[in-house]
């Protein structure tokens, strides 16, 4: 697997994301299908695995990764996050967010960042963390009294390097000049777009970024004509029935290219993502083994400058319906 780099974090272009491998996300799971999905993503070089605390209920998605983990943590580049499971009493301000629960609630006080992290580390089974994000940043604390938190982690080795998800350009450079960034996690897909000037101060400070939702939550596929029950894309406006439809009908152009080029429309959405920059990577997440290979398969997929080109012009006129909101 070609590997890239996030500040100076050699981590697999593609990894794995393993949000999926948790109950009430998208849809049927047990934990004997997600550890398989995960041992499949190890063994295929998507070893860099992405978690949260939030994932699953009591740090089950943390739990999952931390099995898998166990007897290979050194082939492995451990990412998690904090700030969204928020210790029993302890308050929260609202971060208003477009999928599903309209709003999520947040602590990323930094007086509570080493009980987080401190918890993650048991749910993992491990005494570093490779990644350490700050999930979201809280509305009333500022980013460099978390990020100043975090550094107190690095310095005393319990995290490796310092992430910031769900961030803007202005909150990525504050946060830099307080301990260096190594990665931002935000969501960037053939439907969604990076926010140009993140990118550009990214670039500028040497920081890598990171897409979630790299196949637009399945969407990208092109498999996606009915959800099942317990997913949570049932509360996404881009996924109900009719917009699911006619973004199916609209995204055509792009599964015909794919086709031409005889590889999947999950394969080109991630070629694509890793051709916009040379410090980006992304963490596709699967149930399914043999998604997991397709999906990690597409970082050796070379995309011709005529290909990249008919892909821009096609998704420039990919007018998604469901408005901007997940
Ligand atoms: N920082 C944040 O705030 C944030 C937010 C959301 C996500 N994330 C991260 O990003 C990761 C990935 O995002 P995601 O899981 O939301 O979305 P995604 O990777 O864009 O899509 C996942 C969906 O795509 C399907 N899929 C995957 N590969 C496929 C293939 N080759 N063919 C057909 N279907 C395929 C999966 O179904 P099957 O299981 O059936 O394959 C699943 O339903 C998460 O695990 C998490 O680590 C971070």
């Amino acid at each position: 697997m070609k590997t890239r780099t996030l500040g100076n974090l050699q981590v697999p272009a593609i990894g794995f994301g393993a949000m999926v491998l948790s109950p009430g996300v998208y849809g049927e799971i047990d934990d004997e299908r997600a550890e398989t999905a995960l041992r499949t993503a190890l063994d295929a070089g998507g070893t860099h695995v992405d978690t949260s605390d939030a994932y699953g209920v009591n740090g089950h998605n943390e739990r999952l990764v931390g099995r898998a983990i166990k007897g290979r943590r050194d082939e492995v580049v451990v990412a998690t996050k904090f700030g969204l499971a928020i210790p029993e009493g302890e308050p929260s301000r609202s971060h208003p967010v477009g999928y599903a629960f309209n709003e999520l609630r947040v602590n990323a006080e930094p007086r509570l960042v080493r009980r987080y992290a401190e918890r993650s580390l048991r749910n993992l089974g491990t005494d570093v963390i490779d990644l350490y994000y700050a999930h979201y940043p809280d509305p009333g604390v500022p980013i460099e009294e978390t990020v100043g938190a975090m550094a107190g982690l690095a310095r005393d080795g319990l995290i490796r390097h310092v992430g910031l998800s769900n961030v803007t350009a202005a909150q990525l450079r504050a946060a830099h000049a307080v301990h260096p960034v190594s990665a931002v996690q935000n969501e960037w897909s053939m439907w969604r777009h990076v926010d140009q000037d993140l990118l550009a101060t990214a670039r500028e400070l040497g920081v890598g970024i990171v897409a979630w939702s790299p196949l637009g939550s399945g969407f990208l596929t092109g498999t996606v004509q009915s959800l099942g029950e317990g997913d949570f894309r049932h509360n996404a406006p881009r996924f109900d029935a009719g917009n699911l439809a006619s973004n199916n009908d609209r995204y055509a152009p792009i599964r015909a290219m794919a086709a031409q080029l005889g590889i999947t429309p999950a394969q080109l959405a991630l070629a694509w993502l890793l051709h916009q920059d040379e410090h980006v990577v992304t963490i596709p997440g699967s149930r399914t083994p043999s998604h997991i290979e397709e999906n990690l398969a597409a970082a050796d997929l070379t995309l011709h400058p005529d290909t990249l080109d008919a892909i821009g012009k096609a998704l420039a006129a990919f007018e998604v319906s469901g408005g901007t909101l997940l």
